[in-house]
């Protein structure tokens, strides 16, 4: 199946009022170009910078976007790193910065990637192939209790002591196909016959371990709201709870601005609201778009946008609140 672009149009309508008089936007997460080509016809004054950590997402994006290939430049990193990829393509400030978390349907359509607890695969799970650690030393070679705190925090999964025990007691584990299965028949059957594939969670577990999700995004963000100019826009879709939860609150923290007490007469902070958020509930996918792609289900689409920064004062008067 082809990726398609999730909640793409909400995306654009987020985006396009930082772009509409050109500026740089930044796809932190390229995938095969889906949103980046939306964005590029619809903000035909502005240049891309695409950055994904698989080198195979950005030759396939590279193809994609070829009708704009004078306005797009493409880099191999982890979004975590977008300070220093922008100081070395020599971009001082952005005008829209796009995250699109996770994996895409292409990683895991490819057997080979290991991604997919539906087909037989090797143990491998990165997104990048020169990172060090892969799946196969997460499920052979990690001590229980290390890899059901895995299980446990990044799948939310309240069987992650019987999975973990099971892993262990079967290893060498094989392939994702046999991995699958050991997980399935750890859950106790009932659970096992309703919701989503048993294995679903462990898998998520596995691959946010192998590819550092959550410490990626937490680097990420502020990185992106610090590249954006004051109007720029930062636009975020998650697709599970422990994402959006990061996402929700830093966003929250960043809007916030002072945070001394209230009996306080003057700020002594000088903590300053950096974002105004742009998306009261997060934006999710209609039936429809679900029923056309249902990776996009669990969507959650959060956006902000970057404030002017305060005029500078070492002690601010305090606003009644
Ligand atoms: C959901 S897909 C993006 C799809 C894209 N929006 C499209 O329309 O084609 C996520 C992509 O982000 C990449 N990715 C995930 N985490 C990353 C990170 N920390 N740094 C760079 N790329 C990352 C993955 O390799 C994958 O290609």
């Amino acid at each position: 199946m082809d990726h398609q672009p999730v909640l793409a149009d909400a995306v654009v309508e987020l985006l396009l009022p930082a772009l509409e008089h050109g500026g740089v936007f930044v796809d932190a997460t390229l995938g095969r170009g889906g949103h980046a080509l939306r964005i590029l016809e619809a903000a035909p004054e502005a240049t891309l910078v695409g950055i994904d950590r698989d080198p195979v997402a950005l030759e396939s994006s590279r193809a994609n976007l070829a009708a704009h290939s004078e306005r797009v430049r493409l880099v191999r990193d982890n979004f975590s790193e977008l300070a220093s990829v922008l100081e070395r393509l020599g971009v001082a400030q952005v005008r829209g910065v796009l995250l699109d978390l996770g994996v895409s349907s292409p990683q895991l359509d490819e057997p080979h990637r290991g991604f997919s607890f539906r087909v037989p695969g090797p143990l491998d799970m990165r997104m990048d192939p020169l990172r060090d650690l892969s799946a196969d030393t997460v499920v052979n070679g990690y001590a229980e209790p290390e890899l059901r705190r895995v299980i446990h925090r990044y799948g939310e999964e309240r069987f992650a002591g019987r999975i973990a025990r099971a892993i262990v007691r079967a290893r060498p584990v094989s392939d994702t196909a046999e991995l699958a299965e050991i997980v399935r028949e750890a859950i106790p059957a009932p659970t096992r016959r309703t919701g989503p594939h048993p294995a679903r969670r462990t898998f998520q577990a596995i691959r946010i371990e192998v590819n550092d999700e959550l410490g990626s995004l937490q680097k990420g963000l502020p990185a992106a709201v610090d590249a954006l100019e004051p109007g720029g826009r930062v636009v975020v879709l998650a697709y599970h709870s422990l994402e959006d939860r990061i996402v929700k609150r830093f966003f929250v923290d960043q809007a916030s601005g002072c945070v001394c007490p209230p009996s306080f007469p003057v700020c002594t902070c000088g903590a300053e609201a950096k974002l105004r958020i742009l998306t009261r509930r997060p934006a999710t996918p209609s039936a429809q778009e679900i029923e056309a792609n249902p990776r996009a289900s669990a969507a959650k689409l959060r956006a902000a946008e970057r404030l002017e920064p305060a005029s500078v004062a070492p002690l601010e008067e305090k606003r009644s609140a």
